[in-house]
C-alpha cells in the first residue's frame, strides 16, 4: 500500500507517518517551483472567492486572457501572433493538438492529410488519441486494438545508437530525420503533423538529440507542408533550463503542448500554444476549432498557472535549472550524477537541465539489461523511498520491455547540498539492489 502524503515544503514531501521524503522526481516531473508555495495557493484562493467557473462556450475570463498572453511570450517570438488553449492536463492538451493540426489541414485545403507521425519509444498520455502517437509498448500494448495507429520513426537514443555510431550521434541525426521524410514520403501525401518530445520523457530516460536532428526535423515537417508538434509536457516551462526544450537549438515549431511545470502541480492545467500560421488558417476558415472539454480554462487551474509562471519569473528558476551555467542547481546536478558512474551497473547518465536518467545494465562494456522480470529499476525506486527519497523508475527503454532506468527532475529549488544528499542516497539504494 502506499503512504499517504500530507504536507510538502520545498523539495520535501511528509507522508501520515510523519516520515519526510526527498522529492527527486518532481512527481514525475511536474514539481518545478517546490511544494508548498504560498502564494499560488492564495492566486488560487482569491480566483476562487472571485468566481469559481464559466463554461467557455459562453465566457472569457481575464485571467485566461491576461495568462495567455504572458505565455505566449513566454513561448517566444515565434508564437507571436499565436493562441493559447488551455486543458486539464497533459494527454487533453495532446488530443487537442491532434485535433488542431487535422483541423488546419482541412483549412488549408488539405483535407487528405490526416497521418499524425510520431517516434517509437515516446509517450504522449493515456487517452486513445495520445496513446496511438506513443511508441511506449508497455503503456500500449493492451489497448491497440483500440487505437488508430500511423507510423512511428526512430529516435535517437544515443546509448543505444541504432545506427551503431561512435560520434555521440554527431552525424547520424540526419539518418534518424531521413526516417521521417521516408515516413511522409511513404503517407503518399496523407501526413497532417509529427510529434515528438524534443527530450524523451519517462520511456527513455532524458535521451537529449543532437542540433542537427532537432533542425533537420523542423526543416523536413517544413518542406513537406507537415505540422510540427513539440510535446512539451514534461521539458517546457523551465525544466531542461530554457522557457521551452527547443529553444536549446532554435527550432520553432508549430504547435508547443505544456502541462506538468505549466502549474507546477497545483491546480490540473495543459495547454496548447498555436503559432498564427494556425490560428491564422481557422480564423481566415471556419472561424471556430471544432473541440472543446467543459474545464477549458477552467479559472482555479488558470489562476495557478498565471501564479507559477510569476514566481519562476521573479526566482528565476528557468536559470537555476540551466545546466550549461556554472553554480545552477541544473549543472550541479550534472556533477553530482556522473559519480555514479563509478558503479558496475550504471551503463549511462544522460539529461539536460533539471531532466536526468540513469539507465542500468547487468554488464557494462556489452551494455546488456537486466532481466525485465528482476524490475532493477523498481527495486532501486523502492531502496531509495525506504531512505526517504523518492525517484521515478521506469523499464523499457531498450526494446518496450528489458531496460532499466530512473528518470530524475526535481524541484528547481533544489540546493547542492540536498542534490549531495540525494545522490549519496541514491548510491546507497543502488548498492543495496545490485
Ligand atoms: C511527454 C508527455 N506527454 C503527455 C503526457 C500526458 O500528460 P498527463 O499525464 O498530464 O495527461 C505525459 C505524461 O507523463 C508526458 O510525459
Amino acid at each position: 500500500m502506499l503512504p499517504q502524503a500530507v504536507r510538502g515544503e520545498g523539495v520535501y514531501l511528509w507522508d501520515a507517518e510523519g516520515k519526510r521524503y526527498l522529492d527527486f522526481s518532481g512527481q514525475a516531473a511536474v514539481n518545478f517551483i517546490g511544494h508548498g508555495v504560498p502564494e499560488i495557493s492564495a492566486a488560487v484562493a482569491e480566483q476562487a472567492s472571485q468566481l469559481e467557473f464559466v463554461h467557455s462556450s459562453q465566457f472569457s475570463t481575464p485571467i485566461a486572457e491576461e495568462y495567455a498572453k504572458e505565455l505566449l511570450e513566454f513561448a517566444g517570438e515565434h508564437f507571436r501572433g499565436g493562441c493559447v488553449y488551455f486543458t486539464c492536463g497533459g494527454s487533453e492538451a495532446v488530443e487537442t493538438s491532434l485535433k488542431l493540426a487535422r483541423q488546419y489541414q482541412v483549412e488549408v485545403g488539405q483535407a487528405q492529410r490526416y497521418h499524425m507521425l510520431s517516434r517509437t519509444q515516446s509517450y504522449h498520455g493515456s487517452t486513445l488519441g495520445a496513446l496511438a502517437v506513443s511508441g511506449n509498448a508497455r503503456r500500449r500494448e493492451m489497448y491497440l486494438p483500440l487505437v488508430r495507429e500511423f507510423t512511428h520513426v526512430g529516435i535517437p537514443y544515443c546509448y543505444r545508437c541504432v545506427y551503431n555510431c561512435i560520434d555521440g550521434c554527431a552525424q547520424c541525426g540526419e539518418k534518424y530525420a531521413g526516417e521521417l521524410e521516408k515516413a511522409i514520403e511513404l503517407s503518399e501525401g496523407e501526413a497532417a503533423a509529427f510529434i515528438l518530445e524534443p527530450v524523451s520523457g519517462a520511456t527513455l530516460g532524458a535521451a537529449v538529440p543532437t542540433a542537427r536532428y532537432m533542425q533537420a526535423v523542423a526543416e523536413i515537417c517544413q518542406r513537406n507542408g507537415v505540422l510540427l508538434i513539440a510535446d512539451e509536457v514534461m521539458t517546457g516551462m523551465g525544466r531542461t533550463g530554457r522557457n521551452f526544450a527547443v529553444d536549446h537549438w532554435g527550432v520553432a515549431p508549430d504547435i508547443l503542448v505544456a502541462a506538468k511545470g505549466l502549474s507546477s502541480g497545483y491546480a490540473p492545467l495543459g495547454a496548447v500554444i498555436a503559432n498564427k500560421k494556425v490560428v491564422d488558417a481557422i480564423a481566415n476558415g471556419t472561424g471556430t476549432f471544432l473541440h472543446g472539454f467543459t474545464y477549458n480554462a477552467h479559472p482555479l487551474s488558470v489562476a495557478a498557472g498565471k501564479a507559477v509562471l510569476r514566481y519562476l519569473k521573479t526566482h528565476d528558476l528557468v536559470h537555476a535549472a540551466d545546466s550549461n551555467h556554472p553554480g545552477t542547481a541544473g549543472q550541479n546536478m550534472e556533477t553530482a550524477l556522473a559519480r555514479l558512474l563509478d558503479l558496475s551497473v550504471v551503463g549511462d547518465v544522460r539529461g539536460i537541465g533539471l531532466l536526468w536518467g540513469v539507465e542500468f545494465v547487468a554488464e557494462k562494456t556489452t551494455k546488456t539489461p537486466f532481466f525485465a522480470d528482476l524490475n532493477f529499476a523498481g527495486r532501486v525506486g523502492a531502496a531509495a523511498r525506504n531512505r526517504g527519497l523518492l525517484v521515478y523508475p521506469m523499464q523499457g527503454s531498450v526494446n518496450g520491455h528489458s531496460g532499466d532506468h530512473l528518470l530524475l527532475a526535481p524541484p528547481a529549488v533544489i540546493t547542492t547540498k540536498q542534490i549531495d544528499t540525494a545522490v549519496a542516497t541514491l548510491r546507497e539504494a543502488i548498492e543495496e539492489v545490485r
